[in-house]
């Protein structure tokens, strides 16, 4: 009855995933988002309940009507806890696993990659590190496309938490090209390691200032080729729409750090001007559904 009720629950997550995927391709468009984003405040029906639910703020409601995006926030995420373990991180890895299917998120990534791997020989060696992790489904998700085109991956899952890459590799036992390392990327132990790519989704936003600096920084000299980053748009629409569709979700731990990686994510410009003191050759992109695709080639390396 139990494994019923899942496969039902299941279902209508995935269905409400789907229904979101539809109605959200009608803003698969930036200038589009923004538009409509700028009719929803400006909408004086809304405005008007606003102000009527909210009597002593006469004037302000267009600026108060929605979360404000203009900053990235200051909160943690539960995730950033990495003694987190159990039934709690692995349905939040399972259903992260799910969102990034869906919402485009493995897609993002894997055609990052694809850009960088374009022209290289097929049997030669290639490393790529994911880093942060969590449950490993992209490395399975590129581990599949690399055995279809026949590309030498070596593919090495990098997380903080003991507990997620224990589970990644639990559900990797049939990929022998996978493997799953504990590793803090600020470790002395990740400075030692050698890759050709990087891969980053839903991990960069999870870093600041300086630290974010020089962390990309030590990232882009060490890859031979390039970085893949896909990470979140601080956009409200995103924020909403995330809402809506965690609607039937039980897992606080998705709700709460998916609302909050938004508020964590970048705006373009924040991304160009991280690029410009990179001083490295790069492609932004955004993509469906509120992503960023940030693809940074390493100087010696030619697509
Ligand atoms: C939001 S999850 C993303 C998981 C996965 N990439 C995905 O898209 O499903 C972020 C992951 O980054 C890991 N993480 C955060 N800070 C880290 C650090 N300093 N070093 C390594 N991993 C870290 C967390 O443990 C968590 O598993």
């Amino acid at each position: 009855m139990e494994r019923s009720y899942q496969k039902a629950w299941n279902k209508a997550f995935k269905n409400r995933l789907k229904v979101g995927h539809v109605v959200a391709n009608l803003f698969n468009n930036t200038t589009l988002t923004e538009v409509s984003l700028l009719a929803l405040e400006k909408n004086t029906f809304f405005g008007a309940i606003y102000y009527q639910t909210n009597p002593r703020k006469t004037n302000d409601y267009k600026m108060n009507f929605l979360v404000n995006t203009t900053y990235r926030t200051e909160a943690e995420e539960i995730m950033d806890d990495f003694s987190i373990a159990g039934p709690i991180l692995n349905d939040a890895l399972d259903k992260l696993a799910i969102i990034n299917k869906l919402l485009g998120g493995n897609s993002v990534t894997l055609n990052g990659l694809k850009v960088l791997v374009k022209n290289q020989p097929k049997n030669k060696p290639i490393t790529i590190i994911d880093l942060g992790c969590g449950g490993g489904d992209i490395l399975r998700a590129i581990a599949q496309y690399g055995k279809k085109e026949g590309y030498n991956f070596q593919l090495i899952g990098v997380d903080a938490n003991k507990n997620a890459t224990d589970y990644a590799a639990t559900l990797s036992t049939n990929y022998e090209n996978i493997s799953f390392v504990h590793v803090d990327v600020f470790s002395e132990e990740f400075k030692a390691m050698r890759y050709d790519i990087v891969i980053t989704t839903l991990f960069l936003h999870h870093f600041k200032g300086a630290v974010l600096l020089q962390l990309v920084k030590h990232l882009v000299k060490t890859a031979n080729m390039g970085i893949v980053v896909n990470d979140l748009h601080r956009h409200r629409l995103a924020y909403y729409l995330f809402k809506l569709i965690t609607i039937p979700v039980k897992n606080k731990m998705i709700i709460e750090d998916g609302l909050t990686s938004v508020l964590r994510g970048f705006k373009r410009k924040e991304l160009v001007d991280l690029s410009k003191q990179l001083n490295s050759n790069h492609q932004l992109n955004w993509k469906w559904a509120f992503r960023y695709q940030w693809i940074l080639k390493s100087s010696e390396f030619k697509v």
